[in-house]
């Protein structure tokens, strides 16, 4: 006999089995969207059953750290997939491959040339290892505030300023999915014999249609972590690193894959990322095809509404879509969505929200999305009580914002930042002084200050005029803003 089990609390399964119940619209992370690609290909069985092939190292289960026979043969398949020359599943998402790359290529004390908007796991691969980052400034796209990535030309400077430098990383796409040209990059670092590291966590699926930016692999980089689980079907925290080329150290990396993931990786998840490569292999072209065609169809539609603005990333397969032309900010867009259309989207910001859309998603989830943008519109232009000019005003005033781009003097490492002695002061007095926080406004989410740098009068201004617009800045302790940590010396 069944029993329904129920949870009568406001615990963790009661709330994730009343999203289920909800169909809510999943236009955010994992890529299998809520697990309906299992059901549509024909996986569900196998998906259903994961919890009872939920295991360890027994005899015939094989072990990742020291993989040879059924591990061994499913990373080879991937590696074959996605055209590497080895690949290593993640059981701690990309944040473990990161740092991994990172400390395997890098010894203590070494330099390491990376973009400014790099992920905060590659910031604390420097803090373990007391690895030194010299930063590349990235730029921003003015009108939506979102992360476009470096530029080629500032990368190959900075190699050339460099001259010491063994090893590059970069992030691409950026999480907008904006690129740039990779393949330049690359042969310009080989040609010196620096190693290319490629942050890829958002470009998984990129292999899956001539469309799409040229995957990191394909343009060269020698090591490439992906996030299979962001935009492919697999579950959470479920990533892959791939190799290729001379210039890496494999059984390095091996080394350190040991250290920084978990001595009893989870078989669920190197069961899905298994799972989420065989549907890449078998059926991702077509289906990023018909995505494709749906999201242009969708974008097509959308701009036909007035007061609505989208941003193309050069992946295709991110949206981010704007009202403030009509006054709605991006962090009510996403609540509205949510709570009045029972659509989720991956984020918002300020100035809109960004969709992520995968192969999970069908032609009904972007017609629901239309509709709703629709009657949130109509809603605002029949709703007196309104103040849209306030908003515009607000809007146009955050816009003259100046984005302090600079990066600052860095005096100590993040290491000795990290471990140093700090004492509190007033924010205002803190200009010249060393950081002992991370000053992060979000918009754009790129590090202004980082822990051993100097805190400038640019900076302090800037995230005080966020804070008056409602912008959220984190990485202080104190989220009021009056105090911040600085480094005694
Ligand atoms: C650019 C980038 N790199 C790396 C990561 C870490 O990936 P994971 O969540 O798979 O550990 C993220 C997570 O959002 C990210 O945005």
């Amino acid at each position: 006999m069944t029993k329904e089990i129920k949870c009568d609390k406001n615990y963790i399964n009661n709330k994730l089995q009343s999203i289920v119940n909800d169909d809510l619209i999943s236009f955010h992370m994992p890529g299998h969207k809520k697990g309906r690609l299992y059901d549509k290909l024909g996986y569900e069985n196998l998906v259903k059953n994961l919890y009872k092939m939920d295991t360890t190292e027994i005899i015939e289960t094989d072990n990742l750290h020291a993989p040879e026979g059924i591990i061994k043969d499913s990373q080879e398949r991937a590696s074959k997939v996605f055209k590497s020359e080895k690949s290593y599943y993640l059981v701690n998402g990309s944040t473990c491959g990161i740092q991994a790359a990172i400390l395997s290529t890098c010894a203590p004390g070494e330099k390491i040339l990376v973009n400014r908007d790099c992920h905060q796991s590659a910031i604390n691969a420097f803090i373990l290892g007391d690895i030194n980052p010299v930063y590349i400034k990235g730029s921003i796209c003015e009108d939506t505030y979102t992360i476009k990535g470096v530029n080629e030309q500032d990368v190959i400077d900075a190699i050339d300023n460099n001259s010491d430098i063994k090893v590059l990383m970069l992030t691409y796409p950026s999480y907008y999915g904006m690129t740039f040209d990779l393949e330049k990059i690359c042969t310009y670092a080989h040609e010196k014999g620096i190693v290319v590291i490629v942050d890829e966590a958002h470009g998984a699926h990129l292999g899956l249609s001539d469309k799409l930016p040229k995957s990191a692999l394909e343009q060269g980089a020698d090591i490439v972590i992906q996030s299979v689980h962001k935009t492919l079907p697999s579950f959470t925290q479920s990533s892959i690193i791939h190799v290729q080329g001379e210039l890496v150290d494999k059984k390095n990396l091996e080394r350190f894959l040991k250290i920084v993931q978990s001595s009893s990786p989870s078989y669920v998840m190197m069961s899905s990322l298994e799972i989420a490569i065989d549907i890449y292999d078998r059926y991702g072209k077509e289906l990023m095809q018909e995505l494709l065609s749906n999201i242009d169809d969708f974008e097509k539609d959308l701009s036909k509404i007035d007061g609505v603005r989208i941003l193309k990333g050069h992946d295709a397969t991110k949206v981010f879509v704007s009202l403030k032309d009509i006054g709605i900010n991006g962090y009510d867009l996403e609540e509205i969505l949510r709570y009045k259309h029972n659509i989720q989207v991956e984020l918002s910001n300020y100035y809109g929200v960004l969709l992520i859309c995968t192969i999970g998603n069908e032609k009904s989830d972007f017609d629901k999305f239309l509709c709703a943008i629709k009657s949130i519109v109509e809603d605002l232009n029949i709703d007196e009580n309104n103040n849209l000019d306030k908003s515009e005003d607000n809007v146009k005033k955050l816009m003259k914002l100046n984005y302090p781009d600079l990066i600052p003097q860095k005096i100590i490492s993040p290491r000795e930042a990290f471990y140093g002695n700090k004492r509190s002061v007033a924010l205002k007095e803190s200009v010249g002084k060393i950081s002992g926080e991370y000053i992060i406004p979000y918009p754009p989410g790129i590090s202004l200050t980082s822990p051993g740098e100097v805190i400038t009068q640019e900076v302090i201004d800037y995230i005080l005029t966020c804070k008056e617009y409602g912008m959220n800045v984190s990485g202080l302790k104190d989220s009021s803003l009056e105090i911040i940590e600085i480094i005694e010396k």
